[in-house]
């Protein structure tokens, strides 16, 4: 019988195992426009070793690309480079089907699969810059705690200068292409934004501090191969140095001008608002947040300068999509941004003072006092909010120099 997934060959000894989830729209909360892959990687050593495993409902999958190229009762060991369940969701099954020899992870990380998996097998902690030969090859582990969770590790294959990332440099994007190079750089720099935006932005500091160490130490990488999407293997440097660039959160003169509205009034105000900021040079993007996906918000903040937020009232507050985008956004911890509030309102109006105390919250430079029209603007009250937008332009230019 012929098997239905074959492996990928990405060198002479190592092989893509993982699987494709082309439907999954949303991974935590992210929306996942173009789906997601969860990869996993065989190295043909002397000690065959499987690199990560996948999400549970993929087990088969990987299976059948590992069997594409080995017996899987031959595989010696198992490395877990981070438990959180879309990489390591099958490591109960795979365990029972190879029976490695030993199971590898950070020291957090051989605690949190215990304690996700209730496993009975052992689990090897293996520490920060610790080897292990696999007799022809050998790895290096690094911790890498919180890029994504406490538990996450890199691997490093020496021979290959190989990077096994782990979840860092990766992004979801289901493609049949397994390479970056297969892939129209548009589309990879969009999702790894929208990626590090998402699951990476409150974790900059580290990001940083990881390039630096990978500088000191002096490390090559031919190959850098993440636990979702595509796989780096010309130009590896252009992935790091994206990394570095959204860490750094340099504001740059781009605004973004999110609202929701209830019977237009707010909206006529965004575009107003948005006008006076692309009148002044700056670059600027509206989101109307009814829709939009909350994940879309971070992706497009994620080197601006200014935030400008806008709700009407309603029952005394802002309106639910404001909350629920602010409170995700907030959580992602965005830094350097100016910001300002501004609503149209009926009678008591407090959306514009919540949203400021809002984006107070977030770190957020309110740059403006917030504007606030009764009922429908009129000409006049357009011509007020092109206006307002048009400072808030001018303030972060200002700041930036320019
Ligand atoms: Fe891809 Fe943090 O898991």
């Amino acid at each position: 019988m012929g098997n239905s997934f074959e492996a990928v060959k990405i060198t002479d000894d190592v092989y893509w195992v993982g699987a494709i989830d082309w439907a999954i729209r949303d991974f935590h909360g992210y929306h996942t426009g173009r789906g997601s892959t969860y990869n996993a990687y065989l190295i043909l050593a002397d000690k065959v070793t499987l690199m990560d495993t996948v999400k549970s409902p993929f087990f088969e999958e990987m299976m059948g690309r590992i069997r594409s190229v080995i017996d899987p009762a031959k595989i010696d060991y198992l490395i877990s480079n981070h438990s959180e369940m879309d990489h390591s969701g099958s490591i109960r099954q795979t365990i029972a089907t190879i029976q490695p020899e030993q199971v590898f992870a950070s020291p957090m990380g051989a605690k949190a699969l215990v304690e996700h998996f209730h496993l009975s097998q052992e689990i090897t902690p293996v520490k920060d810059g610790e080897t292990l030969s696999l007799g022809n090859r050998t790895l290096t582990f690094l911790e890498t705690r919180m890029l994504h969770w406490p538990d996450s590790m890199v691997s490093y294959l020496a021979e290959e200068q190989l990077l096994f990332s782990q979840d860092g440099f990766g992004m979801h994007l289901a493609t049949s292409e397994r390479f970056a190079d297969e892939i129209p750089s548009d589309i990879l720099e969009f999702e790894g934004a929208k990626y590090y935006a998402n699951i990476l932005l409150p974790y900059s500091a580290l990001v940083l501090k990881l390039a630096k160490r990978i500088e000191e130490l002096g490390l090559r990488f031919s190959i850098i191969a993440p636990d979702h999407g595509p796989i780096w293997r010309k130009n590896p440097e252009k992935i790091i140095g994206l990394y570095v660039r959204w860490a750094e959160q340099k504001p740059g003169n781009r605004a973004v001008v999110a609202f929701d509205s209830m019977w237009g009034s707010t909206e006529l105000m965004a575009r107003s608002v948005a006008d006076g900021l692309a009148g002044e040079g700056t670059k600027t993007k509206v989101l109307n947040l009814r829709a939009s996906h909350r994940s879309d918000l971070p992706t497009e903040v994620l080197g601006a300068g200014a935030l400008l937020v806008g709700s009407p009232t309603l029952n005394n507050g802002i309106f639910p999509t404001l909350a629920d985008n602010l409170c995700y956004l907030k959580g992602l911890k965005p830094q350097n941004l100016i910001g300002g509030a501004f609503g149209s309102y009926g009678w008591s109006g407090e959306s514009v003072k919540q949203l400021e105390a809002l984006l107070k919250e977030m770190g957020v430079d309110v740059a403006c006092d917030g504007l606030r029209i009764k009922y429908v603007p009129d000409q006049q009250a357009l011509a007020q909010s092109r206006e307002w937008g048009a400072a808030v332009a001018r303030q972060l230019k200002g700041r930036l120099g320019i």
